[in-house]
């Protein structure tokens, strides 16, 4: 095998400044936004690893596109050249832009599912777990085991729990309006979904009779996972893997601001004429006419060339060994990361690296705050602040693992940037003995990440 590093297989082209605040504009810009890392003004951040979503570099094909973006209210050309990339790709003969992947599952939910009914999922991601309980439905949760233990090593993490969904639809078969699987699965470390596992989910769904959607974010990395992991797969090409895993489903909610390679943009895919045409009453009444649904048309040129860009094999193979990269060195250190690295972000483990602070006090948030203080990084927390369930009596009862997620936006950041934060994080892990917890002051009811205040817990505070 060849040894030499992978490089990037791209050159910069036009360069944006980051920012370098000191230590005390830091503190102040805590104290500023209650400790909450979404209320820091970007210029406030050096290397922001918030998320992968929207964040990434576009190619120069893909701004050259947008030159040619046909801003017709209806029947753009934008619109046709987008609507033959997914259909290429998916195999979905109806095909309905949002402005973003949040649409696609609000118009795709409320078209579909009812109140007192139950999705079934690997495991929803924030928002959309927000738009099935938004409906009046239960959001479950029904990952493989082996996706909830962050330090075991496993090719396929993010693999449906098949016993598990067998016994859901035998209970609950008459109030599950859909299934969904998450490739890959971002609130469980980023892991893949194999193909033997989304073809046993189809048997199960045709067994039952209810529809199979893919929530596609991140397709084209679990595409590379199964090329490099799962048998018969090194060598059938990136797009034939994704359009087989797209062949097992009825239809898809996709965000483009991640494998889309675009800033903007989603769609909704599906083959159900009948039900894509509610679907598009519904778009007409809150994203716009089908054939722009809240995009521009030169956002539509920007996707459908990013859709093709990100099932480059050179791409795939720097993107998901720039990920690991980072976590070799953040592991090599001692620092308790999930493993094996997902395709778009290295997930800290604090509960393993800060097992003196409760689940009830964040200790994931402790630690993306520590991180952001330390060096100018922003994660995110992906724990008890995001996904714990408030009660009635002001307490929650916690998420299933306390992880602080460092997203790697696509195409944007270096090694040496990744160099940078990879000695901040073993810093932070250095003093993780002395860090305290937070409470919440003040918290949305739902999605309450994004906006809650929190204030430190004093350390030594007689818990
Ligand atoms: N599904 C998954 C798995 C996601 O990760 C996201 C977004 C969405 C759906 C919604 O898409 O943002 O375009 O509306 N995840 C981003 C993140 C926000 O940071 O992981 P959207």
């Amino acid at each position: 095998m060849d040894k030499r590093p992978i490089i990037e297989p791209f050159r910069i082209h036009t360069v944006q400044a980051i920012a370098m605040p000191s230590r005390d504009v830091r503190e102040e810009a805590l104290r500023r936004s209650h400790y909450n890392l979404f209320g820091l003004r970007a210029g406030e951040v050096t290397i922001d690893l918030l998320t992968d979503s929207g964040t990434g570099a576009m190619s120069t094909r893909q701004w050259a596109g947008m030159m040619l973006g046909d801003e017709s209210y209806a029947g753009s050309s934008s619109f046709f050249r987008f609507e033959e990339v997914v259909r290429d790709l998916t195999g979905f003969s109806e095909v309905i832009p949002t402005h973003q992947g949040r649409a696609a599952e609000k118009i795709l939910f409320a078209t579909l599912v009812d109140d007192g009914q139950v999705v079934l999922n690997n495991n929803h991601f924030d928002t959309t777990r927000a738009n099935v309980e938004y409906r009046g439905a239960e959001a479950r949760d029904l990952v493989a085991a082996e996706g909830n233990d962050p330090a075991l090593v496993a090719p396929f993490k993010g693999d449906m729990d098949i016993d598990a969904l067998r016994s859901s639809l035998e209970a609950d078969g008459d109030r599950v309006p859909l299934v969904m699987v998450t490739v890959t699965n971002n609130a469980g470390g980023g892991q893949p979904v194999s193909m033997a596992n989304l073809r046993a989910v189809r048997e199960l769904c045709d067994e039952y009779s209810v529809p199979f959607f893919l929530d596609a974010c991140r397709f084209a990395e679990n595409a590379w996972f199964i090329k490099t992991r799962e048998e018969d797969y090194a060598d059938m090409t990136p797009k034939q893997i994704a359009q087989e895993m797209f062949s097992l489903a009825d239809g898809c909610t996709m965000s483009a601001k991640k494998d889309g390679l675009a800033n903007i943009g989603g769609f909704l895919a599906l083959n159900d004429e009948r039900v894509a045409s509610e679907c598009r009453n519904l778009l007409i009444l809150t994203e716009g006419f089908p054939t722009y649904g809240g995009l521009a048309g030169y956002d539509l040129e920007a996707i459908a060339q990013g859709l093709i860009e990100v099932l480059d094999e050179d791409y795939l193979r720097y993107r998901t060994r720039s990920v690991e990269y980072l976590a070799e060195k953040v592991a090599s250190g001692g620092v308790p990361i999930v493993q094996p690295p997902g395709g778009h972000a290295v997930f800290v483990d604090a509960r393993a690296l800060l097992p003196h602070i409760p689940p009830q006090e964040y200790p994931a948030h402790s630690l993306a705050v520590e991180f952001y203080r330390e060096g100018g990084v922003r994660g995110i927390e992906l724990g008890s602040l995001a996904f714990g369930v408030p009660q009635e009596d002001g307490t929650d009862v916690p998420a299933a693992m306390e992880l602080v997620r460092l997203a790697i936006p696509r195409r944007m950041y270096t090694q040496s940037h990744i160099d940078y934060v990879a000695e901040v994080v073993l810093d932070v892990a250095a003093r993780a003995g002395s860090m305290g917890g937070y409470r919440i002051v003040e918290q949305a009811p739902w999605l309450r990440h994004f906006t809650a205040r929190l204030e430190p817990v004093p350390v030594g505070s007689g818990r």
